[in-house]
């Protein structure tokens, strides 16, 4: 059973300023909760109740949302109001949250190595939260990926068919379909041209690490934009032994861009607000 789930929250955000420029872009609400509730709950679902963050500075608002805030709660206690906080209060009563700074932005597998410490030596979630995802059918994505790994005792990582000409957008992967929606991974290219993209099968923020990526990354140089790559290390871990990658069942709005965070706010509007 996989108990962790770590969420890498340093990154500026700059495709969203000035909103971001004094907010985390963690913070975002897609109606009214912020993107990174989305992403705890959807890792709580999974079973993975310690929720590791790995912020950076400006970003002390997601600590304290995933606190109590006692001026507040005494404002509104015995109120209808009270109603609101329902959501936060089942996640603060379900999971345990911990974090640790990453000093300088070297990347997400910079940002993971980071959360080490907070992991140790176990098999873990990452969830980024800019990539809201949502199954109104059944499991969340994160829970049919523990789910699979219980199966493959390996990483996975999910993946979703995306238009050639979005590919230099994603890490993209090679791999040998086994069944329906699951393929082993041959190779893996970040953010490929179309012609150097060998699939259309793009990598989102849902993945299940083993721990011996921590190495992996320790010896990874520093690839595309002068960042250590997560991609980079996986790809040497498919190499070494095993990774997974699966095409999900749900859907997935990109809202660390403006289009996909609209998208996003209207759907959870019209499909979710009001109605749980
Ligand atoms: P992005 O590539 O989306 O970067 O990072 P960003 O800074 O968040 O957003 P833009 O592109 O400037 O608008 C992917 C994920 O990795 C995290 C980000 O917080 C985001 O969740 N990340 C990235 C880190 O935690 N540390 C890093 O050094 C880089």
């Amino acid at each position: 059973m996989i108990k962790k789930c770590l969420f890498p929250v340093a990154g500026y955000g700059t495709r969203f300023l000035p909103a971001t420029k004094s907010m985390p872009k963690e913070m975002l609400p897609i109606v009214n909760k912020p993107l990174v509730q989305y992403g705890v709950e959807e890792a709580i679902e999974a079973g993975m109740t310690t929720c590791a963050f790995v912020t950076g500075r400006g970003k002390r608002s997601i600590a304290d949302h995933f606190d109590i805030s006692y001026e507040l709660e005494h404002q509104i206690s015995g109120t209808g109001k009270e109603a609101y906080l329902d959501s936060i209060r089942g996640v603060l009563e379900e999971g345990v949250f911990t974090m640790v700074r990453q000093r300088e932005m070297k990347g997400l597998g910079h940002a993971i190595l980071t959360g080490r410490s907070l992991i140790g030596n176990e098999p873990f979630g990452v969830l980024l939260s800019d990539d809201l995802c949502l199954n109104a059918e059944g499991a969340s994505v994160l829970a049919q990926m523990a789910e699979l790994y219980n199966q493959f005792r390996c990483s996975i990582v999910a993946i979703q068919e995306v238009p050639m000409e979005e590919v230099h957008k994603y890490g993209v992967i090679k791999g040998e379909s086994l069944k329906d929606g699951i393929y082993r991974v041959d190779d893996m290219v970040e953010k490929p041209s179309q012609e150097d993209a060998p699939s259309n099968l793009a990598i989102i923020g849902r993945y299940i690490l083993t721990p011996d990526i921590f190495e992996i990354i320790e010896e990874t140089e520093p690839g595309a934009n002068g960042e250590i790559q997560l991609t980079d290390a996986l790809q040497t871990q498919a190499k070494r032994g095993c990774v997974m990658a699966y095409k999900f069942e749900g859907k997935r709005f990109d809202c660390g861009s403006v289009p996909g965070f609209v998208e996003a706010t209207n759907h959870v509007y019209e499909n979710y607000y009001g109605k749980d």
